[in-house]
């Protein structure tokens, strides 16, 4: 079965449409830090407003505990999406007119409840006076929580056009990437990775490794790392990838240098060391690493640019503080020098590329979903898209 898209709903005009939207956008005191994923429910919300149709917006944002909470309320993001869209937007359950934006689902157990019954009598209460169902909030269709799957079983749904934008460019790094195949991986946490890792080996070219992971990788191959992040316990299973890259002819990419601190700060007395030499410098055994070298960077970069498909998701160091943004700042530069289709991933490096002043439009494309493009790559089913009739390629 193929994705239902919004044609199959018919006309809209004057239907009340349900949109699922991903607005779970960062906020720093109650201030949206990046509106990516608010600029990305656009498309399909001006297409159902042309058609006529009255539009009830819903998200969650953030992870709150199943109550109200004013620190995830999604009145600042309705407030911009009023901005964006040049339009009135209601927020709240009492609020009426062309488009509403109902408050954080998640202030309600149910939304995330393990109980299909319950997720199910939520969805119900949701869809109260709804014609149509549209799904769009790509970052979050490999939940199985009652807005993103029981919802679009009880009212005729169909995928918006983000999530069939965002399908339709993953599927082309799974299906038949044009080759070199190269894809980057970052972010704190080789766990977290696991699964990507070992979908992709036999499909790729190279793997690039950087961010905190990067210091696990290090610890696998003997080398000492200081106080730098480091999962001991995956040390093996890192061992095992980097024998069965070695047998795939995979190559595994670690730096060889990297920028240690002597704390985790922005203004940290900081300098670069051999990659196999971390614990050398006058930080001792104190040393954290918290960015790729310069040396690492430019080889990556010569990696990427090299490339005809690279995909991308997380930082390699702590861009959030800029003498440790260099390696992040180098890796975005080289994916828009691509020949070829270069991806982001969401979350960490879609913030990164557009905190660092990159122009979207420099890369082939900038995924609204981290967990979820990831969980997309490792092959898993994901029920959002399931519920909407699309099957994976087995
Ligand atoms: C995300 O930020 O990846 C999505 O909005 C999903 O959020 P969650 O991990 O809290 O389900």
């Amino acid at each position: 079965m193929t994705l239902r898209t919004l044609d199959t709903l018919g006309s809209l005009a004057g239907r009340r449409v349900v949109v699922r939207c991903d607005l779970n956008v960062p906020l720093k005191d109650g201030t949206i830090t990046d509106d990516g994923r608010i600029r990305a429910s656009l498309p399909t919300l001006n297409r159902l407003l042309d058609a006529g149709a009255t539009v009830t917006v819903v998200s969650h944002l953030g992870r709150p505990d199943g109550a109200p909470d004013e620190r995830y309320s999604l009145r600042p993001v309705a407030a911009r999406l009023g901005e964006l869209l040049g339009r009135e937007v209601g927020f709240g359950p009492e609020a009426a007119g062309d488009v509403v934006v109902r408050e954080n689902l998640r202030f309600d157990p149910r939304e995330t409840s393990k109980d299909a019954g319950e997720r199910r009598a939520y969805a119900e209460e949701i869809a109260a006076g709804a014609d149509a169902f549209v799904s769009d909030g790509f970052g979050v269709v490999h939940r199985k929580q009652a807005s993103v799957y029981e919802l679009a079983q009880v009212l005729p749904s169909a995928a918006g056009l983000l999530i069939a934008g965002e399908l339709g460019v993953l599927e082309r790094l799974t299906r038949d990437p044009a080759k070199p195949y190269t894809v980057v991986l970052g972010g704190s946490k080789v766990s977290d990775k696991l699964g990507v890792i070992d979908h992709l080996l036999p499909r790729v070219d190279s793997l690039l490794i950087g961010g905190g992971m990067l210091f696990t990788f290090l610890a696998a191959a003997g080398h000492p790392v200081g106080k730098s992040l480091l999962e001991a316990d995956q040390i093996p299973v890192v061992r095992d990838y980097l024998t069965r890259a070695e047998q795939l002819g995979v190559r595994i990419v670690v730096p060889t240098d990297v920028v240690v601190a002597a704390a985790f700060a922005a203004d940290a007395d900081h300098e670069t060391v051999a990659a196999d030499a971390i614990e050398s410098t006058r930080f001792g055994a104190d040393a954290i690493g918290l960015d790729i070298g310069p040396d690492t960077a430019e080889s990556f970069a010569r990696a990427i640019t090299g490339s005809r498909t690279v995909f991308w998701n997380g930082p390699m160091g702590v861009f959030e503080f800029p003498v440790f943004a260099a390696g992040t700042k180098r890796v975005a530069e080289a994916l828009t020098e691509v020949d070829g289709l270069s991806v982001v991933g969401g979350g960490d490096s879609a913030a990164a590329v557009r905190t660092l002043g990159f122009g979207e439009d420099r890369f082939g494309h900038i995924s609204t979903g981290g967990g979820a493009s990831l969980e997309f790559l490792e092959g898993k089913r994901l029920p959002g898209l399931e519920v909407l009739g699309w099957e994976a390629e087995s």
